[in-house]
């Protein structure tokens, strides 16, 4: 990753009637990353969007980083290779929704897709223990998957430094992403406890300029830089 810290922009909070432009204007305001929740009114309670949509967006920003979080079940195959080939450059599922772990984290290492897990607020750290080296990256969820605009729940914050230190004792690349509850107050913790892309829903699409809502994040996380340097 070029940058120390990357932005996720989460269209769940963008207006449904218009992803095109939404995310054009995202983009435009300098987003780093597009989030794109799906749901499936199984494993969790909301239905979203799936691959036509994804491709859509994949065909019209070509360039975009796309990262899919799946709130899905159960996750096969092919649900994962018509995401994949509707564009995704980043993928997460949830452990509790695959069988096996580490021959779905190596399908998707083979389609070139970077590969991450996503752990509910209640979930523990001990289900990474044996695919370490098969994540491009962990989704840690600071609210139970489903809606946005909810509150980050503080204690996910430990799990989060808990695995930071294990990635970095492994001497891994994995990064770590945060989502859920995220805006300019709750960043800095959240940063401090080794996490490096921050997805935003309300706090980013929910604001009607993207610019601002943007810099808005960036300040707490320019200013913990310089305490750094
Ligand atoms: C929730 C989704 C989040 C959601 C976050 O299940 O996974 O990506 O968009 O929304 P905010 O930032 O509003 O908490
Ligand atoms: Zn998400």
């Amino acid at each position: 990753m070029g940058n120390r810290y990357q932005i996720a922009g989460s269209i769940l909070s963008a207006d449904p009637l218009a992803y095109g432009s939404e995310v054009a204007d995202a983009l435009e305001a300098g987003v780093d990353v597009i989030h794109f929740d799906v749901m499936d009114f199984n494993f969790v309670p909301n239905l979203t969007f799936g691959p036509s949509l994804l491709k859509a967006l994949r065909k019209r920003f070509p360039k975009a980083v796309l990262d899919v979080h799946l709130m899905i079940s159960p996750i096969t195959e092919d649900k994962l290779a018509a995401f994949a080939d509707a564009g995704a450059d980043w993928i997460s599922f949830h452990p509790e929704a695959c069988v096996h772990l580490d021959r779905t984290l190596a399908f998707l290492a083979d389609r070139k897709v970077k590969a991450g897990l996503a752990l509910d607020p209640g979930t523990g750290p001990e289900v990474l223990d044996w695919v370490y080296d098969k994540l491009g990256f962990v989704l840690l969820m600071t609210v139970n998957p489903g809606f946005g605009g909810q509150r980050l729940i503080p204690v996910v914050l430990d799990k989060a430094r808990r695995i930071s230190a294990e990635i970095r004792r492994r001497g891994l690349p994995a990064f770590l992403e945060v989502d859920g509850g995220i805006d300019p107050n709750t960043i800095t913790a959240a940063a401090k406890s080794g996490i490096s892309v921050f997805v935003a829903g309300s706090a980013f699409f929910g604001k009607p300029d993207r610019a601002a809502a943007l810099a808005a994040l960036r300040e707490p996380l320019e200013r913990l830089g310089e305490q750094h340097a």
